[in-house]
């Protein structure tokens, strides 16, 4: 089953490096794609290092997902099984300022991909859809029936994304799609060697706690502590990127082996709650760091408590994530330490 060739979009990025290690270790063949626009080439580096032997089956190219000739090329050297599809801008802030290069890359992009896709006869297709499309859930835990919205223009490209891949599937029933809504993401692979490492001012909160930690910022804003919750700040469902990472292969045997998939959306969260400040509780433990804080007023476009349902990934794609709050803890701090100033120290730091 694991015999098959993958494309990987976003690949050096920090879901798609960890999802090209795991896809590697069960032993499937990859090409990572990706313009390093957020990323950099060593996350490759370092994956091929840490997959030993398996590291043959990885190739890297550099291209951006809207140059077709490039991508062309790409699809033109090899017969791939299927495609995941990582890459794209996921600012939230920075989409409402500039919504034209949001729609610009994330839309232009994806659809350059499924044309050139179709033009192959690949029609197997992963696409990273968010929890962002749940907006302020009237309800939790988020099911995937809920009716989707955008609170922003990031959210807004991925709801068109989702509407996309569902009208083709529509008109061409070879095309088999997964939309796997992914809720927050944190940790790093318990090594230490790959990890989350954004350019510029953390728009998260773990990179952000994870930057305070190594002293590169004084402090955590905590945006609320008016909501209803336990505490007063904002509850999500954080999961460990290597659960998030294996939801993605439990997903790809899925569109292999169940001939009847169409366009199927799958949460992948925990099913659990953790306020900020909890967050914060658990990385202070895990890390033996004090993170100072500073209350500020609430985040505009942030909702109240948002957590997944789990049971349709658990009964369909018989997948459930393992970690808990200290594993990510553990393993962020881990990396964390390991690479204070990510994959790339500046001049003056090295
Ligand atoms: P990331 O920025 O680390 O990775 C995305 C990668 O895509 C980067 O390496 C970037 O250089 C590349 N890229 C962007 N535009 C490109 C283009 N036009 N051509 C080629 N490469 C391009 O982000 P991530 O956290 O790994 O997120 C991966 C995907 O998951 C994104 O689509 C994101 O919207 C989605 N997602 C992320 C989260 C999260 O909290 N991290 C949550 C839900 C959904
Ligand atoms: C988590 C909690 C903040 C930073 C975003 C995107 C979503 C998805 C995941 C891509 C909230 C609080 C944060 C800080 C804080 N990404 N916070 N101080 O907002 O749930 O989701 O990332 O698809 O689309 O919207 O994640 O990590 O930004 O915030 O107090 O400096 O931490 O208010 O309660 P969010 P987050």
């Amino acid at each position: 089953m694991a015999d098959k060739n993958i494309l990987v979009t976003g690949g050096a990025g920090y879901i798609g490096s960890h999802t090209v290690l795991q896809l590697l270790q069960e032993g499937f063949r990859v090409v990572a794609v990706d313009n390093l626009y957020n990323s950099s080439e060593v996350a490759i580096k370092r994956v091929a290092e840490l997959a030993g032997d398996a590291k043959k089956n990885l190739a890297f190219e550099r291209v951006d997902l809207r140059d077709r000739e490039a991508l062309d090329t790409v699809f033109a050297s090899t017969k791939f099984d299927a495609v995941i599809h990582f890459a794209g801008l996921k600012a939230v802030g920075e989409s409402v300022h500039k919504p034209l290069l949001y729609y610009n890359n994330n839309l232009i992009g994806t659809i350059t991909l499924l044309e050139v896709m179709a033009a192959h006869d690949c029609k197997n297709l992963i696409f990273s859809s968010s929890a962002t499309v749940y907006g302020w859930p009237k309800q939790v835990p988020c099911t995937e029936e809920f009716s989707p919205s955008a609170a922003n223009v990031y959210g807004r490209t991925k709801l068109i994304i989702e509407d996309i891949c569902r009208d083709l599937q529509k008109s061409d029933s070879d095309w088999r799609i997964i939309l796997l809504r992914y809720f927050n993401p944190v940790g790093a692979h318990p090594s230490g060697d790959i990890g989350e490492d954004p350019r510029g001012i953390p728009n998260n909160l773990m990179p952000f706690i994870q930057q305070v930690a190594v002293g590169r910022r004084p402090a955590l804003s905590v945006y609320g502590n008016d909501y209803n919750t336990s505490d007063g700040t904002g509850v999500r469902d954080y999961i460990h990127i290597v659960d998030l990472a294996d939801g993605h292969i439990a997903a790809l045997y899925k569109l292999f082996q169940d001939q009847s998939i169409g366009c199927e959306v799958y949460n992948l969260g925990t099913g659990k709650g953790t306020s900020v400040l909890e967050m914060v509780a658990a990385f202070e433990k895990a890390s033996g760091k004090k993170i100072p804080l500073i209350m500020a007023d609430r985040r505009s476009g942030d909702a109240e408590i948002v957590y997944a349902s789990t049971e349709k990934a658990k009964q369909e794609l018989n997948w459930r994530a393992k970690y808990g709050i200290e594993e990510m803890c553990r393993d962020q701090w881990n990396w964390a330490s390991k690479n204070p100033w990510g994959y790339e120290a500046p001049e003056s730091q090295s």
